[in-house]
């Protein structure tokens, strides 16, 4: 129960990485906001964390959108009176093809959804942080956050991006304890993933360097949503502007 009574917002809740954080959060004693695009999914989030006991609630909303966003902000106020950790989760992939072939649209909604979104909500978020005497903000870059991959240029600029402005959040409100952290994923199992055909991954380098990395395999959501609730405590009260890497070793080698 290292987060009893943190009020969390989890941004793409409804699925895969963000609804496992969801679920060990509220395990942890936060109250939780599962934020998703999809409120019928964000809700499936929060039906089985309440029948347990915990506290979390659903609220729709693009990530994207200003609106939205100062709307989920003001309304986790209304209902639990602080934002104590923001988890910047909610993503999507590119087209997976090399530059020379993305279109202007992928470009656009890539940077949008998994870059803009994330300077939104810290915009938004931090000035409560800051009144409230601190907090951790947890953005979910990806190992294209730190090496290229197959993802394609617009989702490695974006995840790149997050690791960027995490650092720049770390070093700006750092000393009015706000802990702003990243971490980058390797290739976990979730929707995102099981959504990219399987010849596609046999044919893939990255795959391939996923089977031969010292893990082997593929991680499973709670193996970052353990890290996730790590990041968000006392536990990792040292750790300011750092990208946590949880992806089994793919890049160490
Ligand atoms: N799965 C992986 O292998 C992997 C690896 C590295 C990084 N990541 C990152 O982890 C995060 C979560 O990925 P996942 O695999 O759980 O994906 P997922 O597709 O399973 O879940 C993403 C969730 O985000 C929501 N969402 C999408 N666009 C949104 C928007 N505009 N506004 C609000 N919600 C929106 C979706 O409805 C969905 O519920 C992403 O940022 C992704 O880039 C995933």
């Amino acid at each position: 129960m290292r987060l009893k009574g943190k009020v969390a917002i989890v941004t793409g809740g409804g699925s895969g990485l963000g609804r496992a954080m969801c679920v060990r959060l509220a395990a942890e004693g936060a109250r939780v906001v599962a934020a998703d695009l999809n409120i019928a999914a964000a809700r499936d989030t929060v039906g089985p964390i309440v029948a347990a006991g915990g506290e979390a609630v659903a609220m729709q909303g693009d990530v994207a959108s200003r609106e939205d966003v100062a709307r989920i902000a003001a309304d986790t106020l209304a209902q639990y009176g602080a934002i104590d950790v923001l988890v910047n989760n909610a993503g999507i992939v590119g087209q997976f093809v090399k530059t020379a072939e993305v279109s202007d649209e992928s470009w656009d909604r890539v940077l949008n959804v998994n870059l803009k979104s994330v300077f939104l909500f810290c915009r938004q978020v931090i000035p409560q942080m800051v009144q409230q005497g601190g907090g951790v903000i947890i953005n979910i870059a990806s190992t294209a956050g730190v090496l290229a991959t197959a993802a394609g240029i617009e989702y490695t600029a974006a995840k790149h991006a997050v690791v960027g402005m995490t650092r720049e959040i770390a070093y700006e409100y750092g000393q009015q304890n706000i802990r702003a952290v990243a971490i980058a994923p390797g290739i976990i199992m979730t929707p995102m993933v099981a959504s990219i055909p399987q010849e596609f991954l046999d044919a893939s380098a990255d795959y391939q360097k996923m089977l031969r990395a010292p893990a082997g395999r593929a991680g499973q959501p709670e193996e970052v949503a353990a890290v996730v609730a790590f990041l968000a405590s006392d536990d990792a009260s040292f750790i300011h502007g750092s990208t946590v890497a949880v992806d089994g070793g793919y890049t160490s080698f």
